[in-house]
């Protein structure tokens, strides 16, 4: 798709009927983001996400698809320490979790992990720019890569990256200026997040898209209004309880002629 110019489309996804929508419309490339924990799981951010909730909700998007790529995505401190750990994690998003590939936040200071889990045979998405697991070290969520020395860091971390044999690398929240040279000095796609129109594919959180959180970041469109839509339905089914309107019985069960003769029966003999 790259070589031919098609933009890649990737979403998130954190469960089974999701992953089937996804799939049934032809999204390419499915990531089970560490965002679960702050998306779904009520956290304040990305750092508490473990690899056993990374491990259930990859499992249960793959569940879900036939012909995405699957993409689970190693939580903070699940490849940071040491070259051995993060092989070992990686291994078990693939083998437990039924992943086709992992994805890594993080440019020179874990060139080491990368080549390690490249070489055992397993695809490695990179993520540089705002990467959510540094939010402490960042102070926030502001972009990234808006000075010259940040700039070139990110610009050279997506060299070293592609040499390390990654497949693609997300570009988070970088200036469109960057984004473009990236995309045009590497060979390997890049999907940008608040980077500009220039990558090779795009990436958005589903429920950020689908006006499911109250995350509004200037990168993101909200295609529906999903709050909106749940709370109208919800309010809708109690306020129908209350008034007796549901549920009728054309919602309900109905015994068979000859069971209600029976049933009559065995309660007249048993008052
Ligand atoms: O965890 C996540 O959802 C991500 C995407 C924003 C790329 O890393």
């Amino acid at each position: 798709m790259n070589k031919d110019g098609e933009k890649i489309t990737m979403l998130t996804a954190y469960d089974y009927p999701s992953a089937k929508i996804l799939d049934s419309v032809g999204i390419e490339m499915i990531l089970v983001g560490d965002s679960v924990g702050n998306t779904v799981l009520g956290y304040d951010n990305t750092i508490p996400t473990t690899m056993e909730e990374m491990l259930h909700h990859t499992k249960a998007v793959a569940r879900g698809l036939e012909n995405p790529l699957l993409i689970g995505d190693m939580p903070f401190l699940s490849y940071q320490g040491s070259v051995e750990e993060a092989v070992r994690n990686a291994g078990r998003l693939i083998k437990e979790g039924n992943a086709e590939a992992v994805k890594v936040e993080g440019g020179a200071e874990i060139l080491d992990q990368i080549q390690k889990i490249v070489d055992s045979g397993i695809p490695v998405m990179g993520h540089l720019g705002l990467t959510p697991q540094k939010v402490y070290q960042f102070g926030g969520y502001q972009p990234r890569g808006m000075n010259l020395e940040e700039a070139k860091k990110i610009y050279e971390d997506a060299k070293k990256l592609e040499d390390t044999g990654v497949f693609s690398i997300v570009l988070e929240s970088i200036p469109s200026e960057l984004g473009r040279e990236i995309t045009e000095k590497v060979d390997i796609p890049t999907i940008g997040i608040g980077a500009g129109p220039h990558c090779n594919g795009q990436v958005l959180v589903f429920h950020d898209l689908l006006g499911w959180t109250e995350f509004s970041p200037k990168f993101l469109k909200k295609y529906a209004d999903l709050i909106s839509t749940i709370k109208d339905a919800v309010k809708e089914f109690r306020e129908e309880v209350k008034s007796e309107d549901f549920p009728t019985l054309d919602h309900s069960y109905k015994m068979s002629e000859n069971f209600k003769d029976e049933l009559n029966e065995y309660l007249e003999e048993n008052p």
